[in-house]
């Protein structure tokens, strides 16, 4: 096996054991450290774009999901200039899309909403843009909703390298960019599955299974009761014990 060298790091002046190789994201979800995150799933390629896990590391601003570790590196990540840049993310996010939590089948369920009530935002500071998005219903088991899509690229990344179909990709520039399919124009012409590994990752409430909405009742969902990444942060011990091949 290569060997592979340990790192001393601290994280919001916490001292931690790092591995060789190891982004600032998984050296910080190893010892129980939180780093807010909707791109990053643990198992996909980082695609760094989503920038909710922007820390400073060694005084420069970098993402922790593709920013390898080093050694003696000293890493922000709960500091107040931190929380705000990531609410102004997060704000930019809910104003870009229709995000009508109240009506969406993915309430209670959803990483976006669940990092907003976590940063303590109510409503957003900027004006709400309203675009026209488009949705697709064509497929007997799955609905999508871009109205809800955050452009995380998660079901881009599983489809292509866990289902190894390339279902969805990115087409179009700026404003203008969105997720497609790869079909003439419907998700039914497709060969994704509702079993596809790129159905469960959505962050959010644009890729959904059909006929199970609301199942779960209000107060037994994901984040009903702990905000998120409370899992994590229990799990909190003072060193790392190994490293990790990708984070949660
Ligand atoms: Fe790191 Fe999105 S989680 S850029």
């Amino acid at each position: 096996m290569e060997h592979m060298e340990q790192y001393s790091i601290t994280i919001d002046g916490r001292t931690l054991t790092a591995w060789e190789g190891q982004t600032i994201m998984e050296a910080a979800h190893d010892a129980g450290i939180y780093v807010p995150h909707l791109c990053y799933l643990r198992g996909l390629v980082p695609f760094g774009s989503c920038r909710v896990c922007t820390v400073k590391a060694d005084g420069r601003f970098v993402s922790a999901c593709t920013q390898p570790v080093t050694p003696k590196m000293t890493i922000e990540n709960d500091s107040e200039e931190l929380l705000d840049l990531r609410r102004s993310l997060i704000e930019m996010l809910f104003v870009e899309g229709n995000h009508f939590c109240m009506f969406c089948e993915k309430s209670g369920n959803c990483e976006l909403q669940a990092i907003a009530y976590r940063l303590g935002i109510s409503a957003p500071r900027h004006d709400y843009q309203f675009p026209e998005r488009r949705l697709d219903a064509s497929h007997p088991d799955i609905f999508l909703d871009m109205n809800r899509c955050i452009l995380c690229a998660r079901c881009v990344r599983a489809s292509r390298d866990l289902d190894g179909k390339g279902c969805f990709d990115f087409v179009g520039r700026g404003r203008g960019r969105r997720i497609a399919v790869n079909a003439e124009a419907r998700l039914s012409d497709t060969v994704v599955d509702v079993t596809d590994e790129a159905i469960d990752v959505c962050p959010v409430g644009a890729i959904l299974k059909k006929r199970v909405g609301f199942k779960v009742p209000i107060g037994r969902r994901t984040y009903d009761l702990e905000p998120i990444g409370s899992d994590l942060e229990a799990r909190r011990r003072p060193r790392a014990a190994a490293p990790t091949g990708g984070a949660s």
